[in-house]
């Protein structure tokens, strides 16, 4: 497994990461036998960071999460997130510090590693998306805060909503990590495809972490699955997904992801996923891919991809290619 740098965390990170959240769900709906056995593998092929949330089967996944490693005796580095609603508004530090001490007690661990805001951001607060002014000047000095109180030892944010608002978020030096949505369907975070694309345009937000020394955490890998190449979905995974940067629907990225089968006829990658992991791992501001797994295979799948190790570069100039035809 190769690792990379987390920012300036100093930490090294395995470029896969375990994400433990509902649209895989194994951790959230697996048995403990089930996790131990995902969690176990995970580690024995060098994964080092599990990625969960307060909101993941509304705490189910933090429970669960923290009793695994328990059972295990395994020392990881463990994130979540704080996700606030609209009437925490009124008083966001309470509210972010009442969050991640909730999440400690699902947990049962005095701390994490990481700490991240999890509401999308935009240039004014509506609905449950929070004003870049508000995430300056209250919800990061609060998660500082618990950095201090030695509940955290690092906190960053979700770099989902106004691609201007998370520039001057990334841009401002103060986070330490940033989950980012960069994949084969919209890689405009990645600031060297020539747009348009579907969804959101994050305008090349990597190259911006990277010179801010922020830790990148590529989340949506597979667009939700839909650039598994599989159309079923296991009894633990979410039903339905939201596209979050890609879309409009579901369906349109599953016929967008067919377009990538290309990769596996000419013979540069042997799967979808394999396609899918390793573009986003050769990009160097990149610190680690999660995936969503909802069996043991779809992390043998991962793990499989990313030993392979970034793609070369006539399969990138390929995916360049594709990416017309996917426009056309
Ligand atoms: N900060 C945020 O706002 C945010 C948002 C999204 C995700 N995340 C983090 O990122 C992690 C991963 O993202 P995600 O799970 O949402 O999406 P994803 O990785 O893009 O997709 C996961 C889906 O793909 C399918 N799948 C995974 N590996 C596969 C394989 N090898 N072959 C076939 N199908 C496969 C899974 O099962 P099925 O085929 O059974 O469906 C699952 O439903 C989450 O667990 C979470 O930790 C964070």
């Amino acid at each position: 497994m190769e690792y990379r740098a987390l920012g300036r965390t100093g930490i090294d990170v395995s470029v896969l990461g375990f994400g433990c959240g509902d649209v895989g769900g194994l951790i959230v709906k697996g048995t403990l036998a089930e996790r131990k056995r995902a969690v176990t593998r995970a580690v024995e092929l060098g994964v080092n960071y599990f990625d969960t949330a307060s909101s993941y089967g509304s705490g189910v996944s933090e429970e669960h999460l923290g009793e695994t490693l328990r059972e295990l005796g395994l020392d990881v580095h463990v994130g979540t997130k704080v996700r606030l609603r609209p009437e925490d508004f009124g008083d966001i530090r309470g509210a972010v510090v009442r969050s991640l001490e909730a999440s400690l007690r699902r947990l049962g661990r005095p701390s994490v590693d990481l700490v991240q805001f999890h509401n999308p951001i935009g240039p004014a607060t509506a609905g449950t998306t929070l004003g870049v002014g508000e995430v300056l000047e209250e919800v990061l000095p609060a998660l500082e805060d618990l950095t201090r109180q030695g509940k955290a030892r690092f906190f960053g944010i979700t770099a989902n909503g106004d691609p201007e608002a998370l520039h001057r978020v990334v841009g401002a030096g103060a986070i330490f990590t940033s989950q980012v949505f960069y994949n084969l369907l919209n890689p405009t975070a990645g600031g060297q495809a020539e747009g348009p694309f579907p969804g959101v345009d994050f305008k090349g937000l990597l190259p911006l972490a990277k010179r801010k020394r922020v830790g990148t955490i590529a989340v949506r890998a597979l667009a939700g699955g839909a650039l598994s190449g599989v159309r079923t979905k296991h009894p633990f995974a979410s039903p339905s997904v939201s596209p979050i940067g890609s879309g409009p629907t579901y369906e349109d990225d599953v016929r967008a992801a067919e377009v990538f089968t290309k990769l596996v006829k000419d013979g540069f990658v042997r799967n979808l996923p394999e396609a899918a992991y390793r573009f986003i791992i050769s990009h160097d501001a990149i610190s680690t891919v999660l995936v969503g797994a909802s069996t043991l295979e779809h992390l043998e799948q991962a793990a499989a991809a990313v030993f392979r190790g970034p793609l070369p570069a006539e399969a990138l100039a390929r995916v360049n290619e594709l990416w017309k035809d996917l426009r056309g």
